[in-house]
């Protein structure tokens, strides 16, 4: 009997890959998504690439009375990916009541109908943002959590404990949180990619749309951190590496009859890259020249992190694979031909 996978979020950048590597790798998928940040246009997208269609419903889970009715009908759902959530963080700053509704109310929902429909498996999508500024890098998964920059990166901490608290609570439930470093790239077939709705807040986004001409040129949001060229470190892993790793989770989850409780890990490369070694390497990459200025640190922002991936690596038996160049020119690409450029 094929396992039916719920992907929350599914319409969206990291959702979308993983939808396509569960495809990959047996699954039947249905998508819940309020389309708030993503357009139903990747369906086809997911279709095209994976050969197989996803079922959808497009509602907000924060909606109790939505979310209940919708596992009803849907009790023969496997297992839950979760991504659905609010994530700008510079927005989150604004609108603190959005994110804390938005984010927190929706896995409360999802948890309440885990136990009354008994389905005992979620993977949830957390954030490295949970450690702030770590003192020892690189940092692993027991290093203490710190208090976030960000409304946004605080319902990152709070989501995390209430699946701790839930799975000690009731023995019927297990979980994965998977924390993620910088999530980059696209599909290799540039069908499905980075989407930012607006001016885009992420480095390589910002930096796809200044190569195309839709960005006058990239600041740099300061060169006077205690790094080797005075910009912040991050570790960027690759899209598709990173929804890989979401496939691994589910089978470990569907495998360990209960046994798994709740477990973190951290997905990233295990490198960390300045920002102005992200634009060296995508001028390489692609031989586009980045027009750029080095400007005032950006409010909120931590130095430097990168991950210490040996537990994910030993426990989940996953490593990232692509190499930052390949990466960097898989979003350029989804650029290109999300902008008609030859
Ligand atoms: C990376 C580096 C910036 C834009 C956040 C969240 C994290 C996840 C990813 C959602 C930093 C610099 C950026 C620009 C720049 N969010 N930068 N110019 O802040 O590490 O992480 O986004 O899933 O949870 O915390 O990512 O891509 O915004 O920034 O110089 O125009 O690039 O200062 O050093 P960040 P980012």
């Amino acid at each position: 009997m094929t396992k039916k996978i719920l992907v929350t979020g599914g319409t969206g950048y990291i959702g979308s890959h993983t939808v396509v590597e569960l495809h990959n790798a047996g699954y039947d998928v249905i998508i819940v998504d309020d389309l708030s940040n993503s357009s139903a246009d990747v369906l086809d997208s997911i279709e095209e690439i994976s050969g197989k269609r996803p079922e959808f419903e497009q509602f907000n889970l924060a909606d109790t009375a939505k979310t209940d009715d919708f596992f009803n009908r849907n009790q023969d759902v496997d297992a839950i990916i979760h991504f659905a959530a609010s994530k700008a963080v510079g927005e989150s700053v604004e609108k603190p009541l959005h994110y804390y509704r938005n984010n927190l109310v929706s896995l409360i929902n999802i948890l309440e109908c885990q136990r009354k429909y008994k389905i005992a498996n979620i993977v949830f999508s957390s954030s490295c943002t949970v450690y702030g500024q770590p003192d020892k890098l690189p940092v692993t998964e027991d290093t203490p959590r710190q208090d976030a920059e960000s409304p946004y990166g605080n319902t990152k901490r709070v989501n995390e404990d209430i699946l701790h608290d839930s799975v000690k609570a009731y023995p019927e439930l297990q979980a994965i949180a998977l924390r993620y470093f910088n999530p980059i790239g696209a599909h290799p077939t540039a069908l499905i990619g980075e989407l930012p709705l607006g001016v885009p807040q992420n480095l390589v986004p910002f930096i796809t749309q200044t190569a195309a001409g839709i960005r006058e040129k990239l600041s740099v949001f300061g060169d006077d951190y205690d790094t080797a060229d005075g910009s912040a470190i991050r570790d960027y892993i690759n899209v598709v590496d990173l929804a890989k790793a979401h496939v691994i989770a589910i089978k470990r989850l569907l495998e360990s009859k209960n046994k798994a409780g709740y477990e973190v890990f951290n997905l990233g490369t295990g490198n960390g890259y300045s920002v102005l070694q992200i634009v060296k390497g995508f001028e390489k990459a692609t031989g586009v020249k980045l027009n750029y200025q080095i400007v005032p640190r950006r409010e909120g922002d931590i130095e430097k992190i990168w991950a210490d991936t040996t537990y994910a690596n030993e426990e989940l038996g996953w490593k990232a694979e692509k190499e930052l160049e390949e990466t960097l020119l898989s979003a350029w690409n989804w650029e290109k031909r999300l902008r008609n450029i030859q």
